[in-house]
């Protein structure tokens, strides 16, 4: 991302705070996975937000009107050893010659530093609750500057939360955010046509999951989040990872993959017959589904209010269902009852970003809130019949269908990014197998 955008947003963000003010961001931690080897590392999304910089250990500051510096960076030392072993660090110097700091120091320095910073502001933007380790430092700095001598000694005595405003921030994406979003998309369509093309009875969940790995991989990005391969009676448990079931010949499968690139998320499910073609009631529920999502879509556009697409998805859901013979009586009492959540159990979206379940508020006092050219959300609707499901007739059974596509709200609409995947259950049967009907 060009450097311009994060100081873009960290004017914005020291616009909104005001002088007096100090921001506090610590970096995200690195996580072990077993004794010595850690998780690969990712950085803290609003750390990234405002500042770029990928390395663990380091603390952002904002000082809005600061003359010597707004932007300081807390970060580790350059050390010969430990790069030899593990790579770049940027070290203080190019923190600020590399990196767009105004001002950086060694973390180990934080305890000598910031302090004297925090004693000449008045308000301390801070999110509480992230990395408790780093809370208590920072209650630590805070009670001492309390404690220092003299009634004339100055100090903060107003704490506010960091993540609302900057969470508001990430909820509106610039167009250099949208154009991230559109490759993650990008990538994430083709990987689910890959697996698509391979998909038949008799191979497992896995390799399917291989097909998105080595999609993602060759495109020099990561899993947004575990895959999820569910097929047969897994289709139905939503958020399956086991990935381990051999495909047989008559199965539904349902994979929600997606690709970070950049930092940025896409997050798409698609559901298929594995032999390449869907029986009756796999058919009739799918169409369901594709009608609800299509009427989800259809109130995506600015004005309309988050919860829309929802209810529109919901009232599609009941009225196939009904139509079916899955949920019986009047379609009001239906609606009314939601008894559709028997097989619809979750939202239709959520905000989609730099996290798949992005920050930003879904309700503004108390009113769900407005739709607005910027934002992203992913539209999903489903509808599960587990094995076993009481009062429900065997054909129905073992049936779990989502289809999920990414769509950022435009001036006058909508724009769905990952609209180059296929969602028609015709054009999906001709998709599936396609390799090894061409060998
Ligand atoms: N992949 C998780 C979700 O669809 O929300
Ligand atoms: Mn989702
Ligand atoms: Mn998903």
């Amino acid at each position: 991302m060009n450097p311009k955008e994060f100081i873009r947003r960290r004017k914005q963000l020291m616009r909104m705070m005001g002088r007096g003010s100090i921001a506090i961001l610590p970096s995200s931690r690195v996580k072990i996975r077993s004794r010595d080897v850690e998780y690969a590392y990712r950085q803290d999304s609003d750390f990234q937000y405002l500042t770029g910089f990928a390395e663990p250990e380091s603390v952002a500051i904002l000082v809005p009107g600061r003359a010597s510096g707004e932007y300081l960076l807390f970060c580790r030392e350059r050390n010969k050893l430990r790069e030899t072993w593990d790579g770049y660090r940027a070290g203080p110097k190019r923190a600020i010659s590399l990196h767009g700091a105004d001002d950086a120091f060694p973390i180990t320095d934080i305890n000598d530093i910031l302090p004297g910073l925090i004693e000449q502001c008045d308000r301390i933007y801070y999110t509480m609750g992230v990395y408790p380790d780093f809370d208590q430092q920072l209650i630590g700095w805070v009670t001492t500057l309390r404690n220092k001598s003299g009634s004339s000694a100055h100090r903060p005595d107003e704490f506010i939360s960091l993540d609302h405003p900057l969470h508001d921030f990430r909820l509106y994406k610039s167009r250099a955010e949208v154009s991230a979003m559109r490759s993650a998309a990008r990538i994430t369509a083709k990987a689910h046509k890959r697996a698509m093309n391979v998909c038949q009875p008799g191979l497992f969940e896995y390799e399917i999951e291989a097909e998105f790995l080595h999609e993602f991989h060759r495109n020099g990005v990561c899993a947004a989040y575990p895959s999820i391969v569910g097929s047969g009676a897994n289709s139905c448990t939503l958020h399956y990872t086991g990935n381990n079931r051999q495909m047989q010949d008559g199965d539904l499968l349902l994979v929600d993959a997606g690709c970070e690139y950049n930092y940025y998320a896409a997050d798409v499910t698609r559901t298929y017959p594995v032999n390449g073609k869907f029986t009756e009631p796999q058919r009739a529920i799918y169409d369901v589904v594709l009608d609800a999502h299509q009427a989800a879509i259809e109130c995506v556009e600015p004005g309309r209010m988050w919860n829309e697409p929802h209810d529109a998805a919901v009232r599609v859901v009941t009225q196939g269902l009904k139509r079916l013979g899955l949920l019986k009586g009047p379609l009001a009492k239906l609606l009314r009852t939601e008894a559709s959540k028997k097989f619809f159990m979750h939202r239709t979206g959520h905000w989609l970003g730099m996290d798949v379940h992005d920050v930003g508020d879904y309700k503004v006092a108390d009113q769900w809130r407005v739709l607005e050219p910027g934002m992203v959300m992913t539209v999903e609707p489903g509808i599960y019949i587990p094995p076993g499901t009481r009062g429900v007739a065997k054909r129905w059974q073992g049936i779990g269908i989502r289809i999920e596509d990414d769509v950022l709200v435009t001036r006058d609409g909508c724009d769905i990014l990952t609209k180059d995947l296929p969602r028609d259950a015709d054009a999906i049967e001709s998709l599936v197998g396609a390799t090894l009907r061409s060998s």
